[in-house]
């Protein structure tokens, strides 16, 4: 077999050599950890027979998973003893195999595919579910397997981490990594992650150094992020049209539709004193003519009315109903689905490519008035829908007709087209070529 020398900085050496039952690094963008725990394996895998199961929370292709990095680092090395195949990798020589699995997907059944597993892979694991990781962990049994860890925290209480590193025992290893730790860090990397320190030092430790976001009773979202999203800068996009519509309740309240694609918020339509069967008739002709791929609709109160109406007219294909007040989709991080759905706004906001929003006053007013805390759980949750009128001095119906657009994940694998010679910033070619974060909401 050929001998190839690791090119696997210091810090991650225990990965190779040390017998831990779990293995966690974390920290920001770029710290090398994908590229060590690939190399890591490999090579392992090398040494002797091995099952190892590269997992995240959701896999929807295998071009979500590690096997892309995988096989490059085999073409790296030239490691002509493992053998690629589409959904799997063999080393013909001690018989190593990965293979690549998203948990969400997996029911009792195929889980228990994983009980020979020696090592485990959980990648980006900041987006494990609770549920997930409970099912889990007591499948990777066979004696010696090892169960090594990637993620980029998000808040303080992500599941994995309460799970595993907020008490560790003496038979888990933990570290810290990040770009200033990364002897391979790109310098282009370099220069992005010194851009944002003197830019926003708040975004810097989180996306850059690792830490979680900020708890505590404050604003979900931040005026600069609104700011930001509304200097123009989408030409175009192919993403699809998904409409939100928050029904008014009170007769002060008003009844708004959304319009979003991807990346790009087209505007907003507002209506006051309209009837459901009004409502609905507007509901019919913008689903006609601009053949959104979903309308999410508030149905609390007098939506469902409208909701009974639009079954009826057979567009039930289109429409979802959605109480804000309804568990979770993700209910160990989530108090509600509201709180759920505007989280989602905030993420939008602060991933690359940047998004737009139509520069409205009013929006900016309602998304930033919002103060967010926890509960006993740690989950998520908004303030109460009373105080935000009092501040607001209405209720925050643009925001929350944005926040439907995000109700359930939808499939969209669109692209915006950027103004200015359709030159793409570095920091776009980043983000497109990880194609990471949140794809579809
Ligand atoms: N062993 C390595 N050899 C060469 N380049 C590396 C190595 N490790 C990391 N890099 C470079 O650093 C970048 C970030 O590494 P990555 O493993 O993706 O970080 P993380 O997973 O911590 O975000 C990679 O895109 C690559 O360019
Ligand atoms: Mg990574």
């Amino acid at each position: 077999m050929k001998k190839v020398i690791a090119k696997i900085p210091e810090i991650f050496a225990p990965l190779m050599t040390q017998k831990y039952r779990i293995k966690l690094c974390y920290g920001g963008r770029a710290g090398g950890k994908s590229y060590a725990f690939a190399d890591s394996l490999l090579l392992l895998g090398r040494q002797k027979k091995l099952l190892i199961a590269c997992l995240r929370e959701i896999q929807d292709s295998i071009k979500d998973s590690v096997h892309k990095l995988l096989s490059d680092r085999i073409s790296f090395y030239g490691l002509s003893d493992y053998r690629v195949a589409e959904d799997r990798i063999d080393n013909r020589l001690t018989g190593t195999r990965f293979i690549f699995k998203g948990l969400r997907e997996q029911d009792s059944q195929k889980i228990k595919s994983l009980e020979g597993v020696d090592i485990a892979w959980i990648e980006e694991a900041q987006t494990i579910s609770k549920k997930s990781w409970e099912i889990l962990e007591p499948t990777i049994r066979k004696d010696g397997s090892e169960i090594w860890i990637s993620m980029n925290r998000l808040f303080e209480n992500d599941p994995i981490w309460t799970a595993v590193a907020a008490n560790p025992d003496r038979r888990t290893w933990i570290r810290r990594v990040n770009y200033c730790d990364n002897p391979f860090c790109p310098e282009e990397m370099r220069l992005l992650a010194e851009k944002c320190r003197r830019e926003n030092m708040e975004k810097y430790r989180h996306v850059w150094l690792g830490a979680p976001l900020a708890q505590g009773a404050e604003r979900l979202i931040g005026a600069a992020a609104v700011r930001q999203a509304f200097t123009p800068k989408i030409a175009s996009t192919t993403s699809p049209l998904i409409v939100g519509l928050d029904i008014a309740r009170f007769g002060d309240d008003k009844t708004v539709f959304c319009f979003r694609k991807g990346r790009l918020v087209m505007g907003f339509e507002s209506y006051a004193g309209k009837s459901n069967v009004e409502v609905a008739n507007i509901a019919t002709n913008i689903i006609g003519e601009k053949r959104p791929v979903r309308l999410f609709m508030d149905i609390g109160g007098q939506g469902a009315g409208v909701y009974d109406i639009l079954k009826d007219r057979g567009v039930g294909e289109v429409i979802r109903g959605v109480y804000f007040g309804e568990k979770a989709l993700q209910a160990d991080r989530y108090f509600n689905r509201r709180a759920e759905m505007w989280d989602k706004i905030n993420r939008w906001l602060t991933e690359l490519p940047l998004p737009e929003l139509p520069a409205d006053e009013d929006l900016f007013d309602e998304l930033t008035a919002v103060n967010k805390k926890f509960d006993g759980r740690g989950r998520l949750q908004l303030e109460d829908k009373e105080d935000i009128k009092k501040r607001l001095g209405r209720s925050p119906d643009k925001a929350d007709a944005l926040a439907l657009t995000f109700a359930e994940p939808v499939y969209d694998y669109g692209v915006p087209r950027l103004y200015g010679n359709g030159k793409v910033p570095v920091e776009e070619m980043f983000a497109l070529a990880k194609k990471s974060s949140g794809g579809g909401w």
